[in-house]
């Protein structure tokens, strides 16, 4: 059986006071012996030890980054490194969210060193994938996809794979409150296993949690997480709302019971 997971993307959102106040909402309305889905909260980096207070030993929340560097230390002032992060309980790190390409150049690659380097310090990458809307457009999303998996992926030994965690993220659906349909994200899901198991064989395929992601909300959450091959989601907007991050949850406890 593979893991569930649905994560809140919380992005560069929230003040000391306001991000204390959404912790506590979620340890209200979040039973604190939840184990499946997991849930996995990624803030802005200077939350994290914070977050990793206040939720204490609630076995329902696991903390995610939203980046790290590909280096284990080193000048590189403004960076944060993966070790750094595993030594305050970090177990996830968003690796190629379509922001950071885009706004901040993040190139295959490069993606490809902070895959390493996240596996390196025993983090469980959230490798994030997705088309543009011209590509979608022209009906060439599968292939995109794929070489976004072939250039930061698939250096990986099996073993490493089995640590990544996959988010299809269309690009027209982040932000703008238009999801993929439960469809459009079953046929890309099932693609990029069939694609996984191309390089890496059935089994190891099969056993791989891929998220969808893209304008994930209560009212389709349930909808998008009864497709086979969705394994939970990675929520942005709606992550930032405590009542609505659990209804969310709740829908995919339906899938993972
Ligand atoms: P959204 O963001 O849910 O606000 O569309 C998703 C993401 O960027 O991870």
């Amino acid at each position: 059986m593979r893991t569930t997971i649905v994560a809140g993307n919380w992005k560069m959102h929230g003040t000391l006071p306001e991000v204390q106040r959404l912790a506590k909402q979620l340890i209200d309305v979040i039973p604190a012996q939840e184990s499946s889905p997991q849930i996995v909260i990624c803030p802005p980096f200077l939350y994290l030890m914070m977050l990793r207070e206040l939720f204490g030993d609630r076995a329902s929340f696991h903390l995610g980054a939203q980046n790290c560097y590909t280096e284990p230390s080193g000048a590189y002032t403004g960076e944060i490194a993966a070790p750094m992060l595993a030594s305050v309980g970090v177990e996830y790190v968003i690796i190629g969210h379509s922001e950071r390409r885009q706004y901040f150049g993040e190139s295959a690659e490069m993606l490809a060193r902070k895959v390493d380097a996240a596996l390196h310090a025993g983090i469980k990458p959230i490798f994030c994938c997705g088309e543009p809307l011209q590509v979608r457009q022209r009906g060439e999303q599968n292939a995109y996809v794929q070489q976004q998996l072939q250039e930061s992926l698939f250096h990986l030994s099996a073993g490493q794979l089995q640590q990544v965690v996959i988010a299809y993220e269309p690009i027209w659906a982040i932000g703008t409150g238009v999801n993929a349909t439960a469809q459009q994200a079953q046929d890309m899901h099932a693609f990029i296993r069939a694609v996984l198991a191309e390089h890496y064989g059935q089994q190891l395929a099969a056993s791989i949690t891929i998220l969808y992601g893209g304008s994930v909300k209560a009212s389709n959450a349930a909808e998008l997480f009864a497709c086979a091959d969705v394994d939970g989601g990675l929520v942005g907007g709606a992550s930032l709302k405590a009542e609505e991050f659990a209804q969310i949850i709740r829908a995919c406890k339906l899938k993972s019971s």
